[in-house]
């Protein structure tokens, strides 16, 4: 059993993305924006949570972190997260960290999709998971430029998908 989910797990990586290709040297697969969004993506600490190969997939933590991620609307079952499978109250609105894989083409976004573009994700993440009240207008450019560079192959060949809208 642990093999064939091993084996599985295999075939949902998508290698050779512009990012995969800088990491191995290519210095021209990524632009100098795309560059400085990886930066700060390590800085601001991103990678804390959304971490290892599939930048994502490994924990489970609180969409409202940091603020109220519900302001403004009424909760639904589905926002109990984790509680609903665990029955553990101390799990109440975690969520899987998504992975960033491909981002770009997984759009709408966050479990409720209630961020339909990059820029709307990256400016709930300020708020809700790393607590700032400002948000940088062009710091969230030059991560939406890194988050574009994750769209990597699959067989071969490019993976197919709609591109997620601009704000
Ligand atoms: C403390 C953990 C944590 C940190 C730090 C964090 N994230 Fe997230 N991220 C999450 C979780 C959890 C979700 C899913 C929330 C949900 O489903 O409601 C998420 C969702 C996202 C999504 C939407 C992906 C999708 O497919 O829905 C993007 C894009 C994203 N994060 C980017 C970032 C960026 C960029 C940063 C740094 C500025 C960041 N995250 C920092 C935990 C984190």
């Amino acid at each position: 059993m642990t093999n064939a989910i091993a084996e599985y797990e295999k075939t949902l990586i998508t290698p050779n993305s512009p990012f995969d290709r800088y990491l191995k040297g290519d210095e021209n697969a990524i632009s100098e924006n795309a560059k400085k969004g990886y930066k700060l993506f390590l800085k601001l600490g991103c990678q804390t949570c959304h971490t290892g190969p599939a930048m994502g997939g490994q924990s489970f933590e609180y969409a409202d972190l940091k603020g109220d991620f519900f302001a403004g609307r009424a909760k639904t079952n589905d926002d109990n997260g984790l509680m609903n499978f665990s029955k553990k109250e101390s799990d109440r609105h975690r969520f899987r960290v998504p992975t960033l894989r491909n981002v770009e083409l997984t759009w709408p976004y966050m479990h409720d999709a209630s961020a339909q573009t990059l820029e709307e994700a990256i400016t709930k993440m300020y708020h809700y998971q790393l607590g700032y009240d400002k948000l940088d207008k062009k710091e969230v450019r030059l991560l939406v430029a890194f988050l574009k560079t994750l769209t990597g192959e699959y067989n071969g060949k490019p993976v197919q998908g709609e591109v997620c809208p601009a704000s």
